[in-house]
This record gives C-alpha cells, sequence and structure tokens, in this order.
C-alpha cells in the first residue's frame, strides 16, 4: 500500500505518494497537455514507461531530454525547455513533468514558475535525494556561472510520486550519497528514525523496498512540516542546513572537488556534531554513534574518508574561506546549525575561529 503525506499549504497544499510500482497516479485528465522533462540517464529506464502512462490516461503528452548532468541546470537549458513547452503547445492550463533527479527537479521547476508566469507542476522523483529532499518544498533554480542556484523561484509542486522501486536502477554510489540527508533528518528532527537507520543499515543499503517506503515517507512528513511551517526560508527551515556550511565549503575546496553532495554533507554533519559536543555540550556518544551510522551506510565518517590526506592542517584556509562565501553565511561569519541531542538542533550559533580550526584538525587527525 503507498504511503501519502500531506504538505500543508493553504491553498498550495499538496500530497506526497510513497510506493513501490504506483505508476504516474491519476490526476490526468483528457484536456490535460503534458511536458515530461527528463535527464539522458533516466530519460533511457523511465522515459518512454512514463509518458505511455500519462497518454494512456488521455492527455497529450511530449517529451524533452537534457544531457545528464548538474551542468544542464542553467539558463541555456532552461531556454530549450521553454522552446520545447511552446512547441508542444502547453497553455496556462497545462502541466509541466519533472522526471528525474533533484537536477531535473529544479530546472524544470524553474521553467514551469516562469513559463507563462506559472504552470503547474508534477514531480516524479528518481534519485534518493530527490525523493528525500528536493522535491519536496518548492524550491526550484537554476545554477549561473558564479554559484548554484544563484536563480530560482518557490513554486509548489501540485503532486509528488515517488516510486521507490525505480531506486533499484540508481548507480550505487548516488544512492549511497542521498542517505546523508537521510541521516540529516534524523540528528535534526527524529531520535526514533535515527535509531532505525542504525537498526535497518543492511535492508537500506539492498534497497529493500518496505524499508525504504517508510523512511521515504518519514523523511518526506519531516520536510513537509518544516515546509509547512517555514515555506520561504524565514526561520525553522534553516534547520535542514544542519552539516551544511561546511558540506558546501568541501565540495568548493580544491582537494575535495569531485565529492558528491552527499558525501560532503556527511562530512559536514560529522564536523557539526563535534562542534557540538565542544560548543553545546552535546553528549560525547553521540559523535560515536553519528559516525558508526555514516560508516554503517558507506558514507564518509570523517575528512580521511572524504578523500583527505594526511596534509590535513594545510587544507583549512581554504575551507575557511569557502566558508564565508556560502549563500548562507551573513558578513563573512559562518552561521552553524548545532546539534543539542540526536533529534534536536538549534540555529544561528557562531563559533570562534580557534574552535573552528581546532574542530577540524583533530577530526583531520583521528
Ligand atoms: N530544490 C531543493 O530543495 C533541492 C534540495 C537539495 C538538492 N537540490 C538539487 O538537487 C540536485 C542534486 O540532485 P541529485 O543528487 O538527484 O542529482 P541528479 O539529478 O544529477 O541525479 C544524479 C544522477 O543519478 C541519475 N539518476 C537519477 N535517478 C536515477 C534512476 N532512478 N536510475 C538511474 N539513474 C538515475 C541522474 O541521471 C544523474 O546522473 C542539485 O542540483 C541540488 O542543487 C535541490
Amino acid at each position: 500500500m503507498p504511503t501519502t503525506v500531506r504538505v500543508n499549504l493553504g491553498e498550495r497544499s499538496y500530497d506526497i505518494h510513497i510506493g513501490s510500482g504506483i505508476g504516474v497516479g491519476n490526476r490526468w485528465t483528457e484536456s490535460d497537455r503534458v511536458l515530461i522533462v527528463t535527464d539522458s540517464n533516466v530519460d533511457a529506464i523511465l522515459g518512454a514507461q512514463v509518458e505511455q502512462a500519462i497518454a494512456a490516461r488521455g492527455a497529450t503528452v511530449a517529451r524533452t531530454v537534457v544531457p545528464a548532468g548538474e551542468a544542464s541546470k542553467c539558463l541555456a537549458v532552461a531556454a530549450n525547455v521553454y522552446d520545447a513547452a511552446i512547441a508542444a503547445g502547453l497553455d496556462r492550463e497545462s502541466v509541466i513533468v519533472a522526471l528525474g533527479g533533484g537536477m531535473v527537479g529544479d530546472l524544470a521547476g524553474f521553467v514551469a514558475a516562469t513559463y507563462l508566469r506559472g504552470v503547474r507542476f508534477v514531480q516524479i522523483p528518481t534519485s534518493l535525494l530527490a525523493m528525500v529532499d528536493s522535491s519536496v518544498g518548492g524550491k526550484t533554480g537554476v545554477n549561473l556561472a558564479h554559484g548554484k542556484n544563484l536563480v530560482g523561484a518557490f513554486h509548489q509542486p501540485v503532486e509528488v510520486i515517488a516510486d521507490i522501486s525505480v531506486l533499484d536502477s540508481m548507480p550505487p554510489r548516488e544512492y549511497t550519497s542521498g542517505l546523508a540527508e537521510v541521516v540529516k533528518y534524523g540528528i535534526i528532527r527524529d531520535a526514533t528514525l535515527f535509531e532505525r537507520l542504525e537498526r535497518d543499515g543492511d535492508r537500506i543499503t539492498r534497497i529493500d523496498h518496505a524499508t525504504m517506503q517508510d523512511i521515504v515517507a518519514q523523511c518526506c512528513r519531516i520536510k513537509a512540516d518544516v515546509v509547512s511551517a517555514d515555506e520561504r526560508e524565514g526561520g525553522l527551515r534553516a534547520i535542514l542546513n544542519f552539516g551544511h556550511t561546511m558540506a558546501h565549503a568541501l565540495e568548493k575546496a580544491g582537494s575535495y572537488a569531485g565529492m558528491l553532495h552527499g558525501e560532503a554533507v556527511a562530512a559536514g554533519m560529522l564536523y557539526a556534531t563535534a562542534l557540538s559536543c565542544r560548543e553545546r555540550g552535546l553528549d560525547g556518544s553521540a559523535m560515536s554513534r553519528v559516525s558508526n551510522l555514516l560508516r554503517a551506510l558507506n558514507l564518509p565518517a570523517g575528512f580521511a574518508d572524504a578523500g583527505h590526506d594526511d596534509a590535513g592542517a594545510a587544507n583549512w584556509p581554504s575551507l575557511r574561506e569557502a566558508m564565508g562565501v556560502d549563500k548562507k553565511t551573513r558578513g563573512g561569519v559562518p552561521h552553524f546549525v548545532l546539534a543539542n541531542a540526536i533529534g534536536e538542533v538549534s540555529v544561528g550559533h557562531t563559533i570562534a575561529e580557534d574552535a573552528l580550526r581546532e574542530t577540524y584538525e583533530e577530526m583531520v587527525r583521528s
């Protein structure tokens, strides 16, 4: 049986359907004109099947395929998608479907937010990260040469359909990377979820569908709660950035480039946990629980696992500089989300420079 999670946002409320083999939903009518946006990898596996399933409901369906990879999340590719929307005869009543991971969701969502000043948008997330994170919450956007997600809009989908069985074809490293965001939900909001992840590592790594349906649904409930309370990132939504200050720095800084986002988030969460022990009196056992869980899920459980060598401290200046230019910093001073306990965090913490550096150095040495 599929699970349904409601995102409560007044007239912009919508359902997330999570299950195995759940198809494309039944919202489609004969008067619908639909454009499916997907990437080249996902298209080869699911494109024709999803197009046929929506067309079988009577809708008029077209499909446009962008090259797989983050480079497609840009204005030039968005312009090609607008052209595809015009060629498919999409009007104000039409629907754009994002079929893919977070890259496709952000790109197609941005086009849906802006084409004819906004058309309906359905998310069919196919990566774990997209299911638990990017398809929920309405953030859409593209990258500029100057940085990621610099142009965008809030545009909520009208429905999200997460079919767990499509995770079977994910490249293992991409699937594992998505698990970092799952761990994050446990740390920021749900100690019971964290305990379940500790218990069910084996089922999770082999993508047991029933287990993953439960876990994806719980992550969506948490994100839905947070987004419902703070749709436009005025306050609570900041807790979703746990581990991300260091993660963004790792993604930018020289010797870590090439890490997947989730791998950087894993190392960043461990750093935030270490800062929490030092600055917030978080119980020391939390540090070993977080690192043991990350390791059990095949994620980096430290800076060494994240591709670091013994040069350690030499890397600090570039990491610290990268932290200072993160979008979420104010005046070059990073603000951290820190854990008070597993399952509970607080936001807006500034930390002394020595503590930032020493914590990093201790982690590199350990
Ligand atoms: N809007 C938000 O709130 C939000 C939140 C987090 C991340 N993001 C964005 O999401 C993007 C990252 O998402 P992602 O990790 O899903 O990356 P992605 O969309 O690039 O997908 C990763 C890779 O997996 C492939 N793939 C996806 N599903 C597959 C499947 N079922 N089978 C086989 N291959 C599959 C893709 O083709 C791609 O090669 C970034 O652009 C990031 O900025 C957005």
